[in-house]
């Protein structure tokens, strides 16, 4: 019988407890033992485990975060380190090991199997869903709904005081999170790496846009979605920016953490479930160092290394609605 692990790695994402669940289910039907590293790479290198058998699972799909614990591990990208988990999972005569994470995990997973010849299959999950190979990852779909009900929010007050707001969502270096929250809330606009080129180009079409809205209709709210990492100095540069330019009452508002916690909505529930099952699945399989991913709602293997070196683009079809609806209050089309 098999022995298989499983760790979560890097930013937690909502729904990695589904998946979790979905494998510990799995597991015991193919008779096969399931162990739980925890802290990420961390557990593996200080042989920190549990076992998890079908008492863990009740409840465990609604919740938030991860019972496993996670870590950003300096230490398993080096040498030494990997030598170190190799060792370990020999010792505890793992099989196969699953990690659940974004993409340093899966680069650190695709280090790992150059030392230890056990089967490594992972599972994306994390809230930026900057991962090529599958649609969408775990968590994804959980923080789109946490950032959008933010800035429904963040438009009461803003609408009150006819203010200028920015807000900030994360994404790392990606702009699903910022496109998909700023669409879903009809933010007035977005800015995300992947359309930025300057600084000064794109202030001038911000404060463009403001002041033609403002023309058009007088003192009304505006709210700007901002992707992390993009502006130069962050919404403090932003908020600096815009004051040069005469428009003073600018409040900035970064959504930060929040949008890696809550109960995961029924989108990261399924996929979460669907991945950690058929990560299952391939346990014992001629297969190794590939992601379990989804792509038109169907499971795919993808190898784990064309999963950072391709770069999964905005669905098109959602940045041309961006496009048209932006300022659709005020009957102005950008382009
Ligand atoms: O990758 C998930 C993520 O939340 C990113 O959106 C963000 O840039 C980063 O992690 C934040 O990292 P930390 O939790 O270490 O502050």
């Amino acid at each position: 019988s098999k022995r298989v692990a499983i760790l979560t790695s890097g930013g937690d994402a909502p729904g990695m407890n589904a998946c979790i669940r979905a494998t510990i289910i799995a597991c015991q039907k193919a008779g096969y033992t399931l162990l739980g590293y925890k802290h990420g790479y961390n557990g593996l290198l200080q042989q920190e485990y549990i076992s998890l058998s079908l008492d863990s699972t009740h409840n465990l799909i609604q919740q938030g975060g991860t019972i496993l614990h996670s870590a950003r591990c300096k230490e398993f990208m080096h040498e030494e380190g990997l030598l170190k988990a190799a060792h370990n999972l020999k010792k505890a005569r793992i099989d196969s090991l699953i990690v659940i994470g974004g993409d340093g995990s899966f680069k650190g997973a695709a280090k790992l199997s150059e030392h230890w010849d056990g089967q490594i299959i992972g599972i994306p999950g994390t809230i930026d869903n900057d991962i090529a190979g599958t649609d969408a990852t775990i968590g994804y779909f959980t923080a789109i709904d946490t950032a959008m009900s933010s800035i429904d929010k963040v438009r009461d007050t803003a609408d009150a005081f006819e203010r200028i707001f920015l807000v900030e969502v994360m994404g790392r270096n990606a702009g699903f999170l910022a496109l998909n929250a700023a669409l879903s809330s009809a933010a007035d606009y977005v800015i995300v790496p992947e359309f930025f080129s300057s600084a000064e180009s794109e202030i001038e079409k911000l404060v463009s846009q403001i002041n033609a809205q403002r023309t058009l209709k007088g003192p009304v709210s505006f709210i700007v979605v901002v992707a992390e990492n993009v502006w130069p100095n962050g919404l403090a540069g932003l908020t600096d920016a815009l004051q040069q330019r005469n428009l003073q009452d600018v409040r900035p508002v970064t959504l930060g953490h929040v949008q890696r916690g809550g109960s995961p909505v029924a989108q990261d529930r399924l996929l979460a479930t669907t991945l950690g099952e058929a990560a299952i699945r391939l346990v014992g399989k001629d297969i190794s160092n590939v992601m379990v991913g989804e792509v038109n709602q169907r499971p795919v293997t993808v190898p784990l290394s064309e999963t950072w070196k391709n770069t999964k683009p905005l669905n098109e079809a959602r940045v041309g609605a961006m496009r048209t609806l932006m300022n659709e209050r005020y009957n102005q089309a950008d382009n």
